[in-house]
């Protein structure tokens, strides 16, 4: 359930009519809703009260530093995967207890900052990196609180760009050699071994390839802690998957995964943590554009809007469907057409939906994309020199631009000329 709902044949974000905001910033535009955000997280806080829980959002997902805020008000924890997040989580006043840092290639400068800062805990997902993280916490007098991130070898049954719990992934250590990492953890003075961590993959539609992981990590659990580990919080990762198309069967909501939880790791009397991001974000946002010509191919009509793949990727990445609806609704009974929707960027996979079904729209008519906030703005880049669209935040009545659309001027100063070119 999101908050963008049609009212008096207009598409709003909350109490806000996007034709409105479409009106104050130009298009294209992402737009969030504020209580969506705090809708979904409150969702998993609850799903996981029956143990001492900490939800920590996977700012990958939208990091914009209002959407951190907003989470943050309401309690959540902070997911980051780089310096660069770190901070941004830090700038909008997390403090350093309520962040971990997950990521396959952390850096030794990415690991003082982080201990500097103040951390929750390191996910650890390599020998080479334990090394290192070792050598950094000893040579600032610190001990860095780790768990290792342990490769489960299951099937999470999703895109195979998003997948990351099989043994063929770059993720985390193979689960059959974690009693030897976490031996070799033990003996390092710069670590302080607190937990496991694990995540399986992004945009799961079942539980099933969670309760596999999950019950791994259970017996691990009990492996380690009979030789002699602290096991104290489990990390269960992120990756519960949102219903992209509305006709779609709704996959298994966070309170049936708060149950999966409890059933498999419950009973050990570990803190739980889980990184949720698409759940969180994915439907609170959206990303809306506009019509500039309706093109007649020989076999098909091309609906060519002003956003492209720069500004959303995944349906050329992933071949991502996300419903795209006119923001003002059609007329009862107004005949569908059937378009490719596409980008003015050149290249063919600048593509959104081919053969699209959808109310029939004309020049400067609006259209949305719903599902679009997570990895959407945070995915975007300038390719063909289009600047990077602008993101806005809607609480109720109010909403307020939370990044600025930069000039060409602005993102052509960025480039220099070096002294033998001026
Ligand atoms: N924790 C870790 C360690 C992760 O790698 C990820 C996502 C998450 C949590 C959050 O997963 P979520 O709850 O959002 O599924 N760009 C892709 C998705 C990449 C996911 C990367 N890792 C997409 O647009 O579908």
């Amino acid at each position: 359930m999101d908050h963008f709902l049609y009212r008096d044949g207009a598409l709003h974000a909350e109490d806000v009519p996007v034709a409105e905001i479409a009106a104050a910033v130009g298009t294209p535009f992402y737009v969030y809703s504020t209580a969506t955000l705090t809708r979904h997280f409150r969702l998993f806080d609850e799903a996981l009260g029956f143990a001492d829980h900490l939800v920590c959002y996977a700012m990958k997902s939208a990091s914009n530093l209002a959407i951190i805020k907003v989470l943050a008000n309401a309690g959540a924890g902070m997911d980051v995967v780089s310096g660069g997040e770190y901070l941004r989580a830090k700038a909008a006043g997390v403090p350093g207890d309520r962040i971990v840092f997950s990521g396959v290639g952390k850096t030794a400068d990415e690991m003082r900052l982080a201990l500097e800062g103040g951390i929750r805990q390191f996910n650890v997902e390599s020998e080479p990196e334990m090394v290192v993280l070792d050598q950094v916490a000893q040579s600032l007098g610190m001990t860095a609180p780790i768990t290792v991130r342990v490769n489960p070898d299951v099937d999470a049954k999703t895109h195979a760009k998003i997948a990351t719990g099989k043994s063929e992934n770059k993720f985390g250590i193979p689960i059959s050699r974690a009693r030897e990492v976490y031996a070799m953890a033990a003996k390092m003075p710069g670590l302080k071994v607190i937990g496991i961590d694990v995540h399986i993959g992004s945009q799961l539609t079942e539980l099933a390839p969670f309760e596999a992981a999950y019950q791994k990590v259970a017996e691990l659990t009990a492996q380690l802690r009979a030789d002699g580990h602290e096991i104290k919080r489990l990390d269960l990762g992120g990756g519960l998957g949102i219903p992209y198309a509305r006709s779609n069967e709704a996959p298994p909501l966070p309170t049936d995964y708060g149950a999966l939880i409890e059933r498999t790791v419950g009973h050990l009397g570990c803190e739980i943590e889980i990184e949720p991001g698409r759940l969180i974000s994915g439907n609170a946002g959206i990303m809306v554009s506009k019509v500039i010509y309706v093109k007649s191919g020989e076999d098909r009509d091309f609906l060519i809007l002003d956003g492209a793949m720069n500004d959303l990727i995944r349906p050329a990445m992933y071949d991502a469907w996300h419903d795209i609806v006119p923001v003002i609704e059609p007329a009862p009974g107004a005949e569908p057409a059937k378009y490719d929707i596409v980008g003015p960027v050149c290249e063919s996979g600048d593509t959104f939906a081919k053969g699209r079904v959808m109310p029939a729209v004309g020049p400067d008519d609006l259209v949305a994309f719903r599902s679009a906030g997570a990895y959407g703005a945070v995915m975007s880049s300038e390719y063909n020199s289009r600047p990077l669209i602008p993101e806005v935040l809607v609480d109720g009545d109010q909403f307020a631009v939370i990044r600025p659309r930069p000039t060409y001027e602005e993102m052509i100063a960025r480039d220099t000329l070096p002294k033998w070119l001026e």
